[in-house]
């Protein structure tokens, strides 16, 4: 058996690969690993895979039909787990358009090449196939401090050209499942941080600028609301999710660790504090509070009662095991930092927060 991966070169997909080929059940079940690598894709993730015949990485883009039916046709996977996307809202306002190209066309391409592959498979096989789509808690929109968390019920409301890309796929596939029987699995989740998180995202943004002694930059008040959790958390729960998941079913996934912005940045500074001291003082002095994101959505909470009472799934780490173990990876891992900073990454921050 084989699965085929989307976007495996990227933060979770990349984790995904590397934990689902370290596994007990899952470790001689090989990964075609499908990936364009735009700047968010990095085979630096990857490198422990190197020479691996388990890992077969295929460079290219979700939206080329021709291409993913020759991998399904080649590999045979039995099923697919979506990741490929263009994940970041401040790249979403600035330039939408590779966000309606990816996320949209891309899985409609996706669905498309699926189910033709789907129809033709022999019963047993067509009956085991699962399309499993990884999403976000962004499609429900902005919470008020006294809502209640996101369930699997809530209406879509999308606020940010990102989330609203990630809704129009999440409906698709729910369309594809609906109308065509395809068997598919959705799974919403929460902000995720751990290892080999692009430094644009806060968390590794804000660990990579303090170690150089760069502003730390807190949109608007800091007092924005995010779900945390950590990136094998998620690994884990898509596992669940794609060995009972029930088929057109939703799942949300969340660390039930709700914590504002500017506690997330002083966190991180205090960690700093302790395992890699600055001669020029505490790190909390770098915060610096810029220019509030347009349109920012304030929280994000979810309810992940559904896949614990139905799967069993809970998250491992807590924020602060979490955390601790992220910060220190930054530090263990300089040279991948540096790797990804002297690519594009550095244009990008330019762009973004001037020079
Ligand atoms: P990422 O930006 O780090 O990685 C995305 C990967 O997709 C990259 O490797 C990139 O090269 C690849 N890719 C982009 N466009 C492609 C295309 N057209 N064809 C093939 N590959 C392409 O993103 P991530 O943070 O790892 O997120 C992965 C998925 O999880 C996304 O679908 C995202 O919406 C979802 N998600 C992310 C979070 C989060 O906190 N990061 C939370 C919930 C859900
Ligand atoms: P981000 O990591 O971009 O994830 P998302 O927007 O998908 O939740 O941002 C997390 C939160 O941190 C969000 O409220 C925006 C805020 N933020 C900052 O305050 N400063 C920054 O430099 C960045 C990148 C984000």
């Amino acid at each position: 058996m084989t699965i085929l991966v989307t976007g495996g070169a990227g933060f979770i997909g990349s984790n995904f690969v590397l934990d689902w080929l370290a596994s007990p059940e899952y470790r001689d079940e090989p990964v075609i690993n499908l990936d364009a690598l735009t700047y968010a894709g990095n085979l630096e993730n990857l490198k422990a895979l190197q020479g691996d015949a388990r890992h077969i990485f295929v460079k290219g883009d979700i939206c080329d039909r021709a291409l993913i039916d020759r991998l399904l046709a080649e590999h045979k996977p039995r099923a697919i787990v979506h990741f490929a996307a263009e994940s970041h809202v401040d790249r979403s306002i600035s330039g939408p358009g590779a966000f309606m190209k990816t996320n949209v066309e891309g899985t409609f391409t996706l669905l498309e090449a699926a189910r033709a592959y789907w129809s033709a498979l022999a019963e047993d096989a067509k009956q085991a196939f699962r399309f499993h789509h990884v999403s976000t808690d962004e499609v429900y929109g902005s919470l008020k401090a006294d809502d209640p968390p996101f369930a699997e019920t809530n209406p879509y409301e999308p606020n940010s050209p990102y989330s609203a890309s990630k809704a129009a796929s999440d409906h698709l596939v729910r369309a594809w499942h609906h109308t065509y029987g395809l068997p598919v699995l959705t799974t919403n989740c929460s902000n995720n941080y751990g290892p080999y998180h692009f430094p644009e995202k806060l968390i590794p943004l804000m660990i990579v600028n303090a170690l150089a002694g760069k502003p730390l930059p807190v949109y608007g008040d800091g007092q924005q609301i995010r779900d945390w959790l950590y990136v094998k958390d998620h690994a884990s729960a898509i596992r669940t999710v794609l060995a009972g998941g029930r088929v057109g079913e939703v799942y949300n996934v969340g660390g039930w660790n709700e914590m504002a912005n500017i506690d997330i940045v002083k966190t991180v500074c205090a960690l700093l504090d302790e395992l890699r001291p600055s001669a020029g003082g505490p790190y909390a002095r770098l915060i610096t509070y810029v220019k509030d994101r347009p349109g920012h959505d304030r929280r994000y909470a979810i309810d992940a009662r559904k896949i614990e009472r139905e799967l069993g799934w809970r998250p491992a780490e807590t924020f602060a095991t979490g955390i601790r173990k992220t910060v220190q990876w930054y530090l263990d891992n300089p040279e991948w930092v540096s790797h990804v900073q002297s690519g594009s990454y550095r244009d990008w921050v330019s762009q973004q927060y001037g020079s």
